[in-house]
């Protein structure tokens, strides 16, 4: 059967950064984060006899031979739970560039769950397609969810899936991506993750986080945006300063990257209230609230030599479509 799937990829106001357990990708932290609507991966499968192996294309863009192991990898877990034995053609598209600067591996893992279960006619349940979403790629289960999503580490597989707070209607938020490099990342962040737990910051920032985790799940409570602001930038801060101790150290921030927080502490002094929080990469997403948009936009499209800039509104989280990649 062929089925296509829509999801969005999300940004982690409370990050992961760390595994307590590498094959089953379980977070060292709980985290939390918004669904985006301009970045979204559109994936068709179709299991058929026809296929003599399991073959995966993008729209737009080239695959490695490691790509489609990783996705070949995640079909044998779904066929092992619907006990088939046929192979598959993967056809994705996504809304924003391949390397261009926005990591597709959760709304593509999330896309592919969603799409590859239903094609072999598996009934799961959210939490379900969560989990399985999670063992392709760790963020990729804050995709299935709708809106505004928490993922709870958990000590156990069945333990660790995402589930939505709040409907993405509920605050209206806006991630402003500035794209400052469009260069792939030359470290995956599945071995990112490892090598982060050689820094002397690792366990520091894992307790705080558990704890700005619960403190951000009061914020969203309250919509008190400059307490979510402090605790993403909080976050974000003691993320990367574990990635640049870690062993060898992952710096992923530009120059730009730097003189775009700077911009970001001068526009707080006058009065503009966003916040920033940066992914595994040197692109820095600018989170305001939607009323504040237009006077902050005038400002952002002032800084030089950026590449481009997308503007995200809360997404839902993954679902079936009609229309077909082939
Ligand atoms: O799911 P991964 O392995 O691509 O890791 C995502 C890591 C960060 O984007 C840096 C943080 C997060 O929680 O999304």
């Amino acid at each position: 059967m062929k089925k296509t799937a829509k999801a969005y990829a999300n940004i982690a106001f409370i990050k992961y950064w760390g595994k307590t357990n590498e094959e089953l990708r379980l977070p060292s932290t709980s985290s939390v984060s918004m669904n985006l609507d301009k970045c979204f991966t559109l994936t068709t499968v179709e299991f058929a006899q026809k296929y003599y192996k399991d073959s995966f294309e993008l729209i737009g863009g080239k695959v490695t031979e490691k790509e489609i192991e990783k996705v070949s990898g995640h079909l044998s877990r779904i066929r092992k739970i619907a006990k088939s034995t046929q192979f598959a053609k993967v056809v994705s598209q996504n809304s924003f560039p391949k390397d261009g600067g926005v990591a597709s591996s959760a709304s593509g893992f999330a896309a592919l769950t969603v799409a590859a279960a239903n094609a072999l006619d598996l009934d799961l349940s959210e939490k379900e397609l969560s989990i399985l979403a999670r063992l392709g790629s760790g963020s990729a289960c804050r995709s299935i969810p709708d809106g505004f999503v928490e993922w709870c580490e958990g000590k156990t597989s069945e333990e660790s899936f995402a589930r939505s707070l709040y409907s993405p209607s509920y605050w209206d938020l806006r991630d402003i991506l500035v794209i400052v490099s469009t260069q792939a990342k030359k470290i995956a962040s599945t071995l990112g993750h490892h090598l982060g737990k050689q820094s002397i910051f690792y366990e520091k920032r894992v307790s705080q986080a558990k704890k700005l985790f619960l403190e951000a799940k009061k914020a969203f409570l309250k919509k008190d945006f400059p307490l979510l602001g402090e605790i993403m930038e909080k976050d974000c801060l003691a993320m990367h300063s574990v990635m640049m101790t870690g062993s060898p150290p992952l710096f992923y921030w530009l120059p730009k990257t730097v003189e775009i927080i700077q911009k970001i502490y001068q526009w707080r002094e006058e009065g503009i209230p966003v916040y920033f929080t940066i992914d595994a990469g040197p692109n820095v997403h600018l989170i305001c609230e939607g009323k504040d948009e237009k006077r902050f936009l005038e400002k952002v499209n002032k800084i030089k030599e950026i590449k481009n800039i997308i503007i995200n509104k809360p997404a839902r989280g993954a679902y079936l479509i009609n229309e077909h990649l082939f």
